[in-house]
C-alpha cells in the first residue's frame, strides 16, 4: 500500500464537546503523520462544495446547516493506506451501526451529529479533492519524522 494523504475533520459537535484532542490523539497514536491542521469556520459555499455529492439528498440542507454551525478542526494526515485506515477508525456513518472502539462508535449517537469526517476510500481522488478544497499547498508541511523507519 502506498503512502498517501487524507482529509479529516472534527465536526462542529466534536469541537463543542471538547473532542478535538481525542480525535487527533487516536489518529496520531495509530501512526499516521499530521501534515496540516486548521481551526476554521466553514461558509455555505465551502459546505456545498465539500458535500456536493449529496446535493440531491433529503438530508443535504440539514448537513450544510450543521457543518457551518460552528468551528471545525480540519486536518491532513499522511501514511500508508491513510484514507482507508482513518475510515476504519471512524466506524460506520450511522453511529448506531458503528462498532465500539471506533470514533463514532465511542462518541456519537446520532447520524446527523457523527463527530468526524474522513475522505471516502471508495471514491478515488476524494482525498486529494478535499485536501485541495480546504488547504493551500504551503499549509501542508513536508517533514521527516524520526520514527520514519518504524511507522509506515
Ligand atoms: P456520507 O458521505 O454518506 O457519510 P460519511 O460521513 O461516513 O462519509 O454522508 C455525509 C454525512 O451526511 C454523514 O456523515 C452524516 C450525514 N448523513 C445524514 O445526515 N443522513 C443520511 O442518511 C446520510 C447517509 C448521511
Ligand atoms: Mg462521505
Amino acid at each position: 500500500m502506498a503512502r498517501e494523504r487524507t482529509f479529516v475533520m472534527a465536526k462542529p459537535d466534536a469541537v463543542q464537546r471538547g473532542l478535538i484532542g481525542e480525535i487527533v490523539s487516536r489518529i496520531e497514536e495509530r501512526g499516521l503523520k499530521l501534515v496540516g491542521g486548521k481551526f476554521m469556520q466553514i461558509d455555505d459555499e465551502l459546505a456545498r462544495d465539500h458535500y456536493g455529492e449529496h446535493v440531491d439528498k433529503p438530508f443535504f440542507d440539514d448537513l450544510t446547516t450543521f457543518i457551518t454551525s460552528g468551528p471545525v478542526f480540519a486536518m491532513v494526515w499522511e501514511g500508508q493506506d491513510a484514507t482507508r485506515q482513518v475510515r476504519q477508525m471512524m466506524g460506520e456513518t450511522d453511529p448506531a451501526d458503528a462498532a465500539p472502539g471506533t470514533i463514532r462508535g465511542d462518541y456519537a449517537l446520532d447520524l446527523g451529529r457523527n463527530v468526524i469526517h474522513g475522505s471516502d476510500h471508495e471514491d478515488p481522488g476524494a482525498n486529494e479533492r478535499e485536501i485541495d478544497l480546504f488547504f493551500d499547498e504551503e499549509e501542508l508541511l513536508d517533514y521527516e519524522r524520526i520514527d520514519g523507519e518504524w511507522l509506515y
